[in-house]
């Protein structure tokens, strides 16, 4: 079942279990009444054009899933519905990179910021994709099968698990996989040959493992031995490391020869495209970098941040981050740099005060601040959750805190982008509402308030239906009702 059936199903399940319960809804109601007439429904966006999966045909996504990742014709419509003259984009939760990629072959010079370095490596091993000679990759790829692998071993490059990755791969399949490391090291020289095939060895680390992906941690196969749930769990093929690098390879082969306008290569036109308009990679929290960048320097901003959903990141790409080099001291600062999401996440607040101290920036965390103290439907639910939180009702004690983190954060963020973006710019994203023991939290409404509360204008707030039910209707009917999964789209006008 994939991740997206998977959250149908679990949204269904909340539907039927849980009964409106909410003391008072009145401020979001308040704010409700303020963006109705901004709610729109978009028939153009539906869920699969906006996730990854709409991209399963094309070359590069289909290599590696970034399950988080929207789709490339989102990206189009987005910028083509509004704002067809080129210019400068940004996403500062750039993931794998489908809006710069998408953009820039529109001819935007884009910009991403990315925390997680898994996206960061996807984001490279993509450009050294395209700058590859498709003749010389198909000599080295038949020469490097020719190999044994287990004889170039080398224990410099094996891979230093962390607990929850441990006793992932059969040991066997585990030395062929650091062997192919240790030759791809050794003996490859161009520099781009060896990142995609290093990349390789990447994308198929779940496949090659007992592991699947699921959300909030990885789901161990019966087969490898640890201890099973309720129910035991089976994934079904589990491929040799020959087969799946086989197979991996040969992909990408065929896809850098066959799709090449797929991947904007070997046209003309397209590479005079790709060597003039840059896509530049900054690797860090946007929390830290956004408050650094020039302001009014941004035409456009197109961009999903995490979701207030449980989501960790760290978890689901832990097998990719340990082949990557990563100890578990690293994995979890890394997971407390992120936008807090999760459960684990711990406040930044001391530190963002610090930040913004050391930037000359005192100002501007003061008026975060106060954005986010008076926003008064946010405050309702807060304040809820914490009673639930006290009366034991909430199946995490740190659901109140994620909720109130997570919201800290993104006006930071909004903030910072309503600074950047030059008038007469637009700023896209996409997020989905949440609801923690029944209680709804319009992630939209809220952050289109911050948003407004920073000089923006609200244009619309796309919402992409499955066609059940509309807004007033989940705002009436509380609890029992489909979440809104929406596309805000905010402007900076002009003077
Ligand atoms: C919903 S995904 C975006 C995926 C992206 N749109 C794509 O097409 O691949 C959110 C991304 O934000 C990243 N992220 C989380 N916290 C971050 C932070 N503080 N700064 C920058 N990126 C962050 C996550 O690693 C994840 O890749």
């Amino acid at each position: 079942m994939s991740l997206f059936e998977k959250e149908q199903r679990n949204e269904r399940k909340e539907l039927v279990l849980e009964s409106p319960v909410s003391p008072s809804n009145l401020m979001r109601q308040n704010l409700f009444e303020q963006f109705r007439s901004k709610i729109i429904d978009n028939p153009s966006l539906d869920r699969k054009l906006v996730s990854f999966q709409a991209n399963k045909q094309s070359p590069f996504y289909s290599w590696f899933k970034y399950r988080e990742g929207f789709s490339c014709q989102l990206v189009q419509y987005l910028l083509q519905t509004l704002m067809p003259r080129s210019g400068i984009l940004l996403d500062p939760f750039a993931g794998g990179g489908s809006a710069l990629f998408a953009a820039r072959d529109l001819g935007w010079t884009t910009e991403g910021i990315e925390a997680l370095p898994v996206g960061i490596y996807a984001m490279k091993a993509r450009i050294a994709a395209e700058k590859l000679n498709v003749e010389s990759f198909r000599n080295s790829i038949k020469q490097i099968l020719s190999e044994d692998f287990s004889k170039y071993y080398e224990s410099k490059h094996a891979l230093k698990h962390i607990s929850i990755t441990n006793g992932a791969f059969h040991e066997d399949e585990e030395k062929q996989l650091v062997g192919y490391i240790s030759y791809c090291n050794q003996y490859i020289k161009d520099e781009n040959i060896k990142l995609v095939f290093l990349y390789a060895g990447f994308c198929i680390l779940e496949d090659i493992s007992y592991t699947r992906k699921d959300g909030q941690y990885l789901r161990w196969d019966v087969r490898s031995g640890r201890s099973q749930g309720k129910t035991s769990f089976n994934k079904g093929i589990i491929l040799s490391f020959r087969q799946a690098i086989e197979s991996k390879l040969s992909q990408i082969l065929n896809d850098l020869a066959e799709k090449p306008e797929q991947m904007s290569l070997f046209k003309e036109e397209k590479e005079e495209n790709i060597s003039k308009k840059q896509i530049n990679i900054l690797s860090g929290s946007c929390l830290e970098i956004l408050p650094t960048l020039p302001e009014s320097s941004i035409d456009f901003v197109l961009t999903s941040p995490p979701y207030a959903n449980r989501y960790d990141y760290t978890r689901t790409y832990a097998l990719e981050l340990v082949y990557l080099g990563y100890n578990s001291e690293e994995v979890k600062k890394l997971r407390q740099t992120m936008l807090s999401c999760t459960v684990e996440n711990r406040d930044k607040r001391q530190y963002l005060e610090e930040y913004y101290r050391k930037l000359n920036c005192v100002e501007g965390f003061h008026e975060i601040e106060k954005t986010f103290n008076e926003q008064a439907a946010l405050q309702e639910v807060l304040s809820i959750l914490d009673d639930y939180r006290d009366k034991g009702k909430l199946n995490n004690s740190n659901i109140a805190r994620l909720v109130r983190n997570y919201f800290y954060e993104m006006c930071y963020v909004i903030y910072e982008l309503a600074r950047l973006i030059k008038p007469g710019g637009i700023i896209t994203m996409v997020n989905d509402n949440v609801r923690y023991a029944g209680e709804e939290i319009p992630v939209d409404i809220i952050l289109s308030d911050f948003a407004e509360s920073f000089g923006l204008k609200v244009k619309f707030i796309w919402t992409l239906g499955r066609g059940k039910g509309n807004s007033s209707q989940q705002m009436g009917n509380h609890g029992r009702t489909e979440l809104r999964k929406c596309v805000y789209v905010w402007e900076k006008e002009r003077t």
